[in-house]
């Protein structure tokens, strides 16, 4: 009898102990917006995974912030790269309380929701958008882990130069604030370089036919043509080059068009090899812990990676670091500690300029050989 008690006792304890523990334990929700669908949906993916994956490692963790064992979780959207839909989105985790965002991917859905972000005081922390403008407002709520585009346009234009010896270049870019503005950096630096920029084309980021544009093009007689935009015009575009006999144009393009899938999507044109794009960081192999992040990566989402999920992963790991030096997951007390980050993370240890921009960003150029994206620096 009395054995039965104790062990009565003994349950009842367990339960009120296991009750104490569940109550203390809060939801942190993480906001990602990417684009999920259309054209663009395999950068949004592996951007995606990315958060996930930092996700489910903090959440082995045990981390406890105000007292609190905390249990993150994702609250995924999808803005399919529109510029309305990214403020619509933004708008929905404003609404819906989340900690902070990783996002967005685009130029183009990322300056209008860091409005709607920094007007609901939640930060946001992209590992994509590139467009320099994002950071002009001045926004206490946004912040960049890559570089911009004034370093991967100057960049590129330099290679062009002055590696490649290159005098006429043609520019088309997609009319978003993306391609426009990476675009616009590059013509301008090209030009100071004495390059002469012999065409001006434009498209959107739903084309996928630009025999037009390109037969206009080649009547200039370029050595290089540099396009602003994403891997879904790319692609298609660098067969089309291939078909009018623009086999021997360099082709030269942003972190836009910089992926695995550009191969894919130029269905074995051999202009692909013509390729050189910037990318605002350094490669896998000179990360600080690349190449055993990737191998990570791989073995969870098989051939999905394409370009930004290091830098969304560590996203998601700063807004914890700078939750976890407040001691406290509301974020309108732990925002203002992200601007003191000082993050080592996968891609690099994450500083921030006081406008909101990584610290001393690398870039690094890239060719295509064998349809493998090689880096040149
Ligand atoms: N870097 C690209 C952009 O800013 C993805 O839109």
């Amino acid at each position: 009898m009395q054995l039965k008690l104790k062990l009565t006792v003994a349950a009842a304890i367990a339960c009120v102990a296991g009750m104490a523990s569940a109550q203390d334990t809060q939801v942190v929700k993480i906001g990602h917006v990417a684009p999920m669908s259309g054209g663009q949906a395999h950068y949004g993916k592996d951007n995606e995974n990315g958060v996930r994956m930092a996700i489910e490692e903090l959440n082995t963790q045990n981390i406890v912030i105000g007292g609190k064992k905390i249990r993150f979780e994702i609250a995924a959207e999808d803005d399919a790269a529109d510029p309305k839909q990214g403020a619509a989105v933004a708008q929905k985790l404003c609404d819906a309380k989340v900690a902070g965002v990783v996002g967005h991917l685009n130029s183009g859905t990322t300056i209008p929701a860091s409005k709607v972000y920094n007007d609901c005081g939640i930060p946001h922390v992209t590992g994509a958008a590139t467009n320099p403008n994002l950071t002009k407002p001045g926004y206490k709520t946004t912040y960049r882990i890559i570089a911009n585009d004034n370093a991967l346009g100057a960049g590129l234009a330099f290679y062009a130069a002055d590696a490649l010896k290159l005098k006429r270049i043609a520019v088309i870019d997609d009319r978003t604030a993306y391609g426009q503005g990476v675009a616009d950096v590059f013509k301008k630096t090209a030009q100071s370089k004495g390059i002469q920029i012999v065409d001006e084309q434009f498209t959107t980021d739903k084309a996928t036919d630009f025999m037009a544009i390109l037969t206009a093009i080649k009547s200039k007689n370029p050595d290089g043509i540099f396009f602003g935009g994403m891997d879904p015009q790319a692609g298609p575009m660098l067969r089309q080059m291939e078909q009018l006999g623009l086999g021997n144009v360099k082709y030269f393009g942003g972190d836009g068009i910089c992926t695995a899938e550009v191969v894919k999507l130029a269905a074995g044109a051999k202009t692909v090899e013509n390729v050189v794009c910037a990318e605002g960081g350094a490669s896998l192999a000179k990360m600080p812990s690349g190449n055993a992040w990737k191998a990570k990566y791989d073995a969870k989402y098989p051939g999905q990676f394409q370009v930004y999920s290091p830098y969304t992963y560590d996203a998601t790991f700063v807004l914890v670091d700078a939750m976890k030096r407040a001691n406290s997951t509301d974020p309108k007390v732990y925002t203002a500690k992200l601007i003191d980050a000082n993050y080592k993370g996968v891609t690099s240890t994450i500083s921030f300029e006081p406008n909101g921009e990584l610290k001393n960003p690398a870039m690094t150029l890239y060719v295509y050989k064998d349809g493998k994206k090689v880096a040149l620096n």
